[in-house]
């Protein structure tokens, strides 16, 4: 099962996926100690029926920490109906697809800003100074953070992205240090907005209410840090997975040139073909059957999104990228109660970003041949740099 962790698979993981659901699309992976589901209907089930998979899951944070005391959970996520109901219902009431919509003058002018800042030199790493600080600085902006804090913001997301892998079982003692200084800086925030809301989101997280309910402090704060793991590295990847793939696959890049209202269906073609999130986890509630196997009650099992998005039972010449694929059921943001509730953000940072990287960067191509290295572990999918040359241009 090395393979799994191997740099090989992790760049292209789609042949051993092939192989897996050809052969053994739900498996016991005995080094690992995980049960793993590789096929589309398989992994919709996983993901839909929390009565047999539960996302039920306490990271182990260290003993005597608030992490730990307050059992450590990335809130929403790693919650089972009927708190994850109600929760959602409460966190939905703030993080409306409306309150999104109003960002997307924000996102152009934060897009325009860091396409500035390169568009005379004629090169780029797209990941470093592009598609990796957009989304932090949106959600840092969502927040209400002042502008003046944003580095230690972005620090702090850093850390808890990197400590995601907790989500999984371990977390380290530098990224429960980020946790609490983060979580320090929110209280000061949330006192802050209590006294004085303003047009953020932890305001209308702190106004919102159901049959009487309101969100504990403790809430807001997991949810918080739920929105940087999330929500950060999963668009990151998103708009480097796009332009990666466009830049693989030039007829379709000059199809999209040729036809830029099909922008949208393109961003589900790269959410479908190089899913950024591969993989989410549950533990079978009881011993379940599925796929001809019995999971026992208590296991971890993995359900492979990134494989049944390209699972050709489902969609045809399901490894052609496509960006005018006229059915595209892909579940890259999850599927049923858990889907993906900053799809429309991440929706929108794609597209805007999109449209101005193609606009912006005349000639855009690879600065050199050398293999990408890929993002870290086998849940997270794209590189973690992508040097590219375009022909400069003046600041608009
Ligand atoms: C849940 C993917 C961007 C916030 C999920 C899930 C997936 C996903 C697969 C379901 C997890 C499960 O079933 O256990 C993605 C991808 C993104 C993205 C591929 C970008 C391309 C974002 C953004 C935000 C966000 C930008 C917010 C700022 C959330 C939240 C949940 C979630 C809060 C938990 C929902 C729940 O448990 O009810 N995402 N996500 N995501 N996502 Fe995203």
């Amino acid at each position: 099962m090395n393979a799994l962790f191997s740099p090989d698979f992790l760049r292209n993981p789609y042949p051993l996926y092939a192989q897996f659901r050809q052969n053994q699309p739900v498996l016991f992976m005995e080094p690992l100690g995980i049960w793993t589901v590789f096929d589309y209907e398989h992994v919709k089930q996983v993901l839909f029926d929390h009565t047999r998979f539960s996302s039920e899951f306490r990271p182990k944070f260290e003993e005597g920490t608030e992490q730990e005391q307050r059992g450590g959970g990335f809130s929403l996520i790693t919650m089972d109906p009927p708190r994850h109901t109600q929760l959602r219902t409460l966190v939905s009431k703030a993080f409306t697809p409306k309150a999104v919509a109003a960002l997307e003058s924000r996102i152009a002018a934060i897009t325009h800003e860091l396409l500035d800042q390169v568009s005379e030199t004629g090169r780029i790493d797209l990941i470093r100074d592009f598609s990796y600080p957009l989304p932090v600085i949106v959600i840092a902006e969502m927040l209400g953070i002042p502008s003046e804090d944003r580095e230690q913001f972005k620090h702090w997301s850093d850390e808890v992205v990197a400590s995601a892998d907790s989500v999984v079982g371990a977390t380290n003692s530098e990224s429960q240090r980020a946790h609490e200084e983060m979580n320090a800086y929110f209280r000061k925030i949330i006192a802050l907005r209590r006294e004085e809301p303003r047009d953020d989101l932890i305001s209308a997280l702190l106004a919102a209410e159901e049959s009487n309910t309101h969100l504990s402090e403790g809430d807001i704060l997991s949810f918080c840090a739920l929105l940087l793991v999330a929500g950060n590295e999963t668009t990151t990847n998103l708009i480097g997975n796009a332009v990666l793939s466009l830049l693989e696959n030039p007829d379709q890049l000059a199809k999209l040139r040729a036809q830029p209202e099909l922008l949208p269906s393109a961003i589900e073609e790269v959410l479908r073909f190089k899913s950024p999130l591969q993989a989410m986890f549950r533990t079978a509630a009881r011993d379940v059957e599925i796929g001809g196997q019995v999971i026992p009650a208590g296991s971890r099992v993995v359900a492979w999104m990134g494989s049944a998005n390209r699972d050709a039972g489902k969609f045809a010449d399901a490894d052609k990228f496509d960006i005018a694929r006229e059915s595209n059921p892909h579940i890259a943001f999850g599927h049923g109660m858990h889907f993906c509730l900053g799809a429309p953000l991440a929706r929108l940072e794609a597209r805007v970003a999109l449209q101005a990287v193609l606009e912006r960067l005349p000639d855009l191509a690879r600065a050199d041949q050398d293999p990408l290295t890929p993002a870290r572990g086998f849940i997270v999918h794209g590189v973690s740099s992508l040097p590219l040359t375009f022909t400069p241009t003046n600041r608009l």
